[in-house]
């Protein structure tokens, strides 16, 4: 089970041969920052798992890293739609690295049946609690070595409660991770904001003072005992909370 420490000194051992993966890629509309995936590799760590199961591919910028670090990997990568405007760049993809499959489906049904004991899982759609509640679903089912949610930043209501249930989980906006490694990013950032690709900068949020850097990639390693059935339905049950709550405040919004 990778700690932060461990995460901490996987990466700086790592970096290099991640940087030299990269190459000159350039960031996708969408995508996971570099730094962020260098959390997931550095979580990893030394194993070279048989299988990454991703879900939310969109232009395949995570796919393609993934594709490129883990070249002795099968990647599986699932989405719900072939969006016209990433198919041309998920084909190149597909043509470059065949160790990369691609599902069309939602992920909520797909990786129940696919996801296999020791699979990696990392998870970029569906967001915020229905990932959360698949994470356990698949974590009391099927057993998957570590799996990773995208866009879990500090002050986000499910962050809170993963902290509370999940101490063991661990996020790439640790200030040492982010101190060593977000020079990584400068060619995301550069793209992100000339091309007004959304409201994410590092350490704000609409204009806001963010606590977290970036999205936020968290991992979640299993824990022996933890009744991951039972976390799953708090989150079920906290996640029709929140969208009830939203649409409560709506309404009113819009009724003053
Ligand atoms: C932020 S994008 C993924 C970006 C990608 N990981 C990258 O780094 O380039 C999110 C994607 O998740 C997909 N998605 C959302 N909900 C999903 C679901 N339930 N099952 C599968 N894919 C889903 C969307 O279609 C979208 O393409």
């Amino acid at each position: 089970m990778p700690t932060i420490k461990e995460v901490l000194w996987n990466a700086s051992r790592a970096k290099e041969g991640f940087k030299e993966s990269i190459g000159d890629m350039s960031y996708q509309a969408k995508g996971i920052l570099f730094s962020e995936m260098l959390f997931l590799v550095a979580a990893v760590g030394t194993a070279r798992p048989r299988r990454i199961i991703e879900s939310g591919r969109a232009r395949g910028l995570s796919t393609s890293i993934l594709a490129r670090y883990f070249h002795d990997s099968e990647i599986i990568s699932v989405d719900l739609e072939d969006c016209p405007s990433d198919v041309m760049h998920v084909n190149a993809i597909k043509s470059s690295w065949p160790n990369v499959t691609t599902i069309r489906g939602d992920s909520r049904e797909v990786l129940p049946e696919i996801v296999q004991a020791g699979d990696i899982v990392l998870i970029d759609g569906p967001k915020s609690f229905r990932a959360i509640v698949l994470s356990f679903e698949l974590l009391a089912a099927r057993r998957p070595s570590l799996v990773f949610i995208h866009d879990l930043y500090q002050g986000q209501q499910e962050r809170e409660l993963l902290h509370r249930y999940v101490p063991e989980a661990i996020f790439s906006d640790n200030p040492s991770f982010v101190q060593h490694h977000r020079d990584l990013d400068d060619s995301c950032w550069e793209i992100i904001n000339k091309e007004k690709l959304g409201h994410w900068k590092p350490f704000q949020y609409a204009g806001a003072p963010q606590k977290s850097y970036g999205p936020t990639l968290s991992c979640i390693p299993p824990r022996a005992g933890r009744d991951y059935g039972k976390l799953s339905r708090i989150m079920l049950q906290e996640g029709f909370l929140e969208r009830a709550n939203y649409l409560k405040r709506i309404r009113q919004e819009t009724e003053e």
